[in-house]
């Protein structure tokens, strides 16, 4: 089959590999008709992972059932299905509180699997024509009939909308409040979205891209460019010096200063600025515990300078982590089936497979207009 192999930094191709097959009894086989690339993608991408050379990425997976193991019983050929980001088996301590991004059973030794992505278990991404779906029962969204009709809407839940949703979570975010949302791209438009969803009174959001900004302001947000103004002082005057309820910080230890210099404390300090005393903080762009080509020496060793002192004398709290996909896309697809939410609001490109490249060349470089990406495989 085709998929996109990583070759190098800044190389990926597409290139003829082994047929994805089932493996397993408990496998799914699935043919890929929408994947999506992501902005974690461009970690491995950007050379700043040890992923190894060969390996297929993406993990934003939708398409339709070809064939399953003799132990799958819930999923049938021919059934239309989203599969979350996180591979996960359902009954180990993590995955039955909920927890499916810390998995324990997919990817021994660590919490937490995924498809195609460095440091997350031996399983090939989808952007691919086939996709091998291990625990099927268990990791496949069954969409319904509106499938393909809303394909670009439900593709969301297998990632960037249960992740920015996660990111409200993980802040408390309840109807009626403010919030702040560092970071316009695709995540963060969807914590923004969700933050929306959720009755929010104020969202505000942080970037500096015109076009990103522009997407948030037409779903009702208020953007804010920080290489024109203070974010902080511009949150403060919109919250009348209290600050934000609540914050979301959706850009991870890429953050930088709006001239392009990496600092990868500069969100999280901004946020123990912007949001109020006693406020909540939704943290869900990566950081890592090394980063060894990082120009920063404390970023090498996966240090912050972070802002204790304030933050705990503003009795904030914060949460972390990978999003649960599961534990949020049935209710988010509920909102796509009955019209309520249309994530595909951000989608830029809609590319075949062979276009994946040049999608990853541009998409790298944040160029005007380039928000999402979509790959149609079988298209
Ligand atoms: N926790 C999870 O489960 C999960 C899932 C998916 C993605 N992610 C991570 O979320 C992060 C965002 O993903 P994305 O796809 O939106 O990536 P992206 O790189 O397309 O978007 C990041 C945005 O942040 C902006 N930015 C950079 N520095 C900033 C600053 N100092 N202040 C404000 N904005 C700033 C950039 O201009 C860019 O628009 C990445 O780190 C990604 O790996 C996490
Ligand atoms: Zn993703
Ligand atoms: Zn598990």
């Amino acid at each position: 089959m085709k998929a996109l192999v990583y070759n190098g930094s800044r190389d990926v191709s597409i290139a003829e590999v082994p047929d994805a097959t089932i493996e397993r009894a408990t496998d799914v086989l699935v043919k890929v008709t929408t994947t999506n690339i992501c902005g974690s993608d461009l970690h491995m991408y950007e050379g700043r992972t040890n992923v190894e050379p060969g390996t297929v990425f993406g993990h934003e997976n939708l398409g339709e059932v070809i064939e399953v193991g003799d132990a799958v019983s819930q999923v049938q050929v021919g059934d239309h299905v989203c599969l979350p980001f996180n591979i996960s088996c359902g009954f180990c301590k993590n995955c039955e509180r909920g927890l499916t991004a810390f998995c324990l059973t997919v990817n021994p030794g660590m919490a937490g699997g995924a498809y195609g992505y460095a440091g997350m278990g031996p399983y090939r991404g989808g952007q691919a024509e086939y996709l091998r779906v291990p625990y099927g029962d268990f990791n496949c969204l069954r969409l319904p009939e509106d499938a393909v009709e809303k394909e670009n809407d439900y593709v969301m839940l297998s990632d960037i909308f249960p992740t920015g949703y996660h990111a409200t979570e993980l802040a408390g975010v309840q109807p009626g409040d403010s919030v702040v949302v560092y970071g316009a791209g695709p995540v963060g438009l969807m914590a923004a979205y969700s933050a929306i969803l959720k009755s929010a009174s104020l969202v505000m959001i942080v970037d500096r891209h015109p076009d990103r900004l522009q997407l948030a302001k037409k779903i009702g947000a208020i953007p804010i460019d920080d290489s024109k103004i203070s974010p902080v002082e511009q949150i403060m005057e919109l919250t009348k010096g209290e600050g934000a309820d609540t914050g979301c910080e959706c850009v991870g230890y890429h953050a930088h200063t709006p001239q392009g210099q990496e600092q990868a404390n500069m969100t999280m300090n901004n946020l123990v600025q912007s949001v109020r005393p006693t406020g909540g903080i939704g943290a869900v762009g990566v950081f890592l515990p090394e980063d060894p080509k990082s120009s920063d020496t404390l970023a090498q060793q996966g240090k912050l300078a972070f802002d204790w002192g304030l933050f705990w004398t503003k009795g904030q709290h914060v949460g972390t982590g990978q999003a649960n996909v599961k534990a949020y896309n049935r209710r988010l697809s509920k909102l796509i089936a009955s019209g309520k939410a249309n994530p595909s609001f951000l989608v830029s490109h809609q590319l075949s497979l062979k276009d994946a490249p040049e999608a990853y060349r541009h998409f790298d470089a944040r160029e005007n207009g380039w928000v999402k990406v979509l790959l149609k495989p079988a298209g």
